[in-house]
Order: structure tokens, then sequence, then C-alpha cells
């Protein structure tokens, strides 16, 4: 194996940044990870921490309702999701992380899909009763992140809760010249539009670095 797979990113990202592609590098990083030339990247088997103390406090009933989880990576965030009973549909802009996704959950009722979050199909838009983002948008620089944003929101039903995971800005501190692009609380906020209103959006220090901290936010649609 040549190099750790986050510098292999920070140099996929750059070039494709100066190509005006906000989201070829994934691909490109993926498949690296899948060829063996670096480590897999995001390679989590557990649903985040943050995910999983949410469901364990609301224990969500999915049975007869309808999920999805965005930039869903490997997928451990999108089984966890289906074990509570949801029809899951989890997407990526990644065609290598599908496949890695499905090849690592073999017979899993999720339904991993190729799908870019900012040319989200129509019937996707206003369906969804669960919608879980952890560390996509912040993955995106500005533009599209805003629009990014948005989008997210769109996936939501009527009734529909969205979850957010995202690492967490200060309002002065500069915008990264790379990714991740940690999030400040205005585009934490900013999830909230329209009829879906913020139900809770807590900043949580980092417990080994308290320099650190994410943004674990609750949306809900009237
Ligand atoms: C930082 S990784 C996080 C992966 C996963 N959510 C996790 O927490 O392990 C960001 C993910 O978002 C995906 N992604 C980035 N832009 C996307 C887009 N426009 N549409 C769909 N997926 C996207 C990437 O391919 C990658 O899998």
């Amino acid at each position: 194996m040549d190099e750790n797979w986050e510098r292999h990113a920070d140099r996929l990202a750059a070039r494709s940044l100066r190509a005006g592609d906000p989201t070829g590098w994934f691909e490109e990083l993926y498949s690296a990870g899948r060829a063996g030339s670096v480590a897999v990247p995001w390679n989590r088997v557990q649903p985040h921490p943050l995910l999983a103390a949410w469901t364990r406090e609301r224990a969500p009933d999915g049975t007869g309702l309808r999920a999805v989880v965005v930039g869903c990576g490997l997928g451990a965030d999108a089984e966890h999701v289906a074990t509570l009973g949801y029809d899951t549909v989890a997407f990526d802009v990644s065609g290598t992380a599908v496949d890695l996704a499905r090849d690592r959950h073999p017979g899993s009722t999720v339904r991993y899909v190729v799908a870019d979050l900012l040319a989200l199909p129509p019937d996707w838009l206003g369906v969804h009763d669960l919608v879980v983002e952890v560390y996509t948008v912040q993955a995106l620089p500005e533009p599209p992140r805003r629009r990014a944003i948005g989008e997210v929101a769109r996936l939501v039903a009527p009734g529909g809760t969205l979850v957010v995971v995202a690492a967490a800005r200060g309002d002065a501190d500069p915008e990264p010249d790379g990714p991740p692009w940690p999030l400040t609380r205005d585009e934490i906020e900013a999830f909230a539009t329209g009829d879906l209103g913020a139900v809770a959006i807590n900043r949580i220090p980092d417990q080994d670095d308290p320099a650190f901290a994410r943004w674990f936010a609750e949306f809900r649609r009237r």
C-alpha cells in the first residue's frame, strides 16, 4: 500500500476541485481503496455513535415507513436504520462505494443505489419518513455545499425526521482549503427551511479532543 488514504484523498480532492468537479474524487478514492493501493476510505463498520445514541433514546419504529441514507459510503448507518424496520434506500455518488456496500452486506434489505445528492430523482422528494445525513455535506466545497443542504432537506416527507451529523466549525474560524469543511452554526441551521423545523441542534465536544466538536441535529417537517 503506497500511502494512507487521507493523504491520497487530499491530493485527489485538490485536483478534482481545481478542475471544477467537487464530487469526482470520491469515486477515484474508493476505486483506489478497492484496488488496494490505499486503505478503503471511511471504513466504518458500526453506525455513527451519535446516530446510534439517538435511535436508542427514541427507539423509532420504522415499520411501514421509508428511510434514506445520504452519501452512505460503506453502509454502516444504512444497515442500522434498516434494523429499525424502515424500508431503506442508501445512495452514494460513487459507484464503487455502492458496490463495496453491497458486497459488505450480502442479503441486506437496504437498496444501495448510485445517485447524486445534487441531482436527486424527483420521486425521492418529500417521501422519506427518516433522512440520515452523516458527513456528506461537509465533504463538499461552497458552492455547492449550501445547495446540498437544501437538497437533503427536500428528501423529508410531511411529518418526517432528518438527522444530521457533521463536524462543527466556529463562525470566526477560516474556511479550510480542502475537505472536510466542518459546518458553521449558520450552515447547520440552514437545514431548517420552510416547514422543516429544528427540533434540536446540539454541539458536542469530542471526548478526546475538546477543541474538536460535532453537530448532532434533528429536524421535523410539519
Ligand atoms: C466523508 S464520506 C462519509 C461516508 C459515510 N456517510 C460515513 O459517514 O462513513 C462522504 C460520502 O459522501 C459521498 N458523496 C459526496 N458527494 C455526494 C453527492 N453529491 N451525492 C451522493 N453522495 C455523495 C461520498 O462518495 C462519500 O461516500
